[in-house]
């Protein structure tokens, strides 16, 4: 087990460059299930839910390389169209094969993800969309198992929109006979990104990116390369370190426009921005961090996944701010963690109401889930004196070394092996 060990309050200063988003690997990953050739998926972080379902992919005896960010993924021998509980209790993500599977193999067993550490996380959507698309969808002691002869296009309207349902979908209807239309469907980057990745294999895909996506299914794919995209949160998780240290840094990524809303908030907040394609400079030296309310929402909303470290800065602003989260009503573990360092947060309902404390003091904290985990190294990259953060292997699934990059910067952050749990 490792924790962090943070002396705040020192500047930051330089550039760094943003690694690949885990949640497009998330997708690119079992897409490859849909053809019998060797994939490639360039700039892939090295996070732990990477090399999660790398582990699911090679027991369905997948072959799987993993080197220097560069996945390959060739899936022609694989062995059984089984997800075990053992993988799939370890990350939610992994129900990402149900699609692929049985858009390919017209079988697939997938346990049930069971529980999350911020309250539900149903796959009903899931389900009952692949039960839309002709598959016979039962559980039997904690597995979906789903059945089909041929999948068939169908019209397909979601009640709320979901990026992982999208996903699945969509590497369901590509194989599938016949038109798919997908309504109030996802557009985040990495759905855009998974829809790209099957249109390079030959799938047939119109409207990725709007809420409307039309499908139809061919007989089969080829396989192909692609570069995976910057990982936004990443990239508004570092320039949040830059605003909490007041401090001017820059970070290098794929596509800027994916961090909009972030980046509206931040000016907002009284951050200086330079924006170009590929890089964001944050000026906040002079910064008096002022409040700022958030509501999360689907994209171009601001991120559900950005909610915990804008607390972060929020808990130094000046004033009080309301930041509510209406994609996940519970996703606030990190506020008592963060009321141990100093903050004055209430939680309401979906809202945490802040009030702005203008410094912390560095304490033990405890990692709860990965976003909350990003929350308090901010926190304690502001927070006068020494703060550790335990239990950081929550953190490890979706940030590639974060601390290496934080100390190129100038941050003071080492990882410590601990039996501290
Ligand atoms: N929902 C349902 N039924 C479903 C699926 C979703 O009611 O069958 C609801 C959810 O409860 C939630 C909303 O729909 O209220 C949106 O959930 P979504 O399905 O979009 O989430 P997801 O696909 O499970 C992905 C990301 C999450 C991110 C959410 C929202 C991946 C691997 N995960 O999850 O990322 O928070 O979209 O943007 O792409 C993270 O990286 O920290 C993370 C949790």
């Amino acid at each position: 087990m490792d924790k962090f060990i943070i002396t705040g309050g020192k500047k930051l200063s330089g550039r760094v460059e943003v690694s690949g988003a885990k949640n497009s690997s998330l997708a690119l990953m079992p897409a490859c299930l849909l053809n019998d050739g060797e994939n490639i998926l360039l700039n892939t972080p090295e996070v732990n839910d990477v090399f999660t379902m790398k582990k699911l992919l090679t027991h369905m005896g997948v072959e799987v390389n993993f080197e220097n960010h560069v996945l390959k993924i060739n899936s022609k021998n694989l062995s059984t169209q089984e997800a075990p509980y053992e993988h799939v209790k370890k990350m939610r993500a992994s129900v990402y094969v149900l699609g692929p599977l049985l858009a390919k193999y017209g079988y697939a067993k997938v346990s049930l993800p069971g529980g999350c550490a911020w309250g539900p996380r149903p796959i009903n959507l899931h389900l009952e969309a692949m039960k839309k698309l002709g598959a016979e969808v039962d559980l039997e002691e904690g597995y979906i198992v789903a059945k089909t002869q041929k999948l068939k296009g169908t019209k397909i309207n979601f009640d709320v929109s979901s990026v992982g349902a999208t996903g699945n979908v969509l590497m369901a209807a590509v194989l599938a006979k016949g038109t798919t239309k997908i309504t109030n469907a996802a557009a985040e980057p990495e759905i855009v990104q998974l829809g790209n990745f099957l249109q390079k294999m030959g799938a047939r895909i119109h409207g990725i990116g709007s809420s409307t996506i039309e499908i139809e299914g061919v007989d089969s794919l080829k396989p192909t390369e692609i570069e995976t995209i910057s990982d936004r949160i990443e990239a508004g998780t570092l320039l949040i370190a830059g605003a909490v240290t007041k401090s001017k840094i820059g970070i290098k990524l794929t596509n800027t426009e994916h961090l909009n809303s972030v980046l509206t908030k931040l000016e907002d907040c009284g951050a200086k921005l330079l924006i170009n394609n590929n890089f964001i400079e944050i000026d906040a030296i002079d910064l008096e961090p002022q409040s700022v309310d958030v509501t999360t929402a689907i994209y171009p909303g601001f991120p559900t996944d950005m909610q915990a470290q804008w607390t972060s800065l929020m808990a130094i602003a000046k004033g009080t701010s309301t930041i509510t989260d209406t994609i996940y009503l519970d996703r606030f573990n990190h506020i008592p963690e963060l009321i141990r360092l100093g903050a004055d947060i209430e939680v309401i309902r979906n809202s945490a109401v802040v009030k702005g404390v203008g410094k912390l003091k560095g304490a033990k904290v405890m990692s709860t889930d990965l976003r909350a985990s990003a929350s308090l190294v901010l926190a304690g990259l502001a927070a006068e004196g020494v703060t550790e953060v335990l239990r950081i292997y929550h953190l490890d699934r979706g940030y590639q070394r974060i601390e290496e990059k934080l100390r190129q910067l100038g941050a003071e952050i080492k990882r410590v092996n601990t039996t501290e749990y």
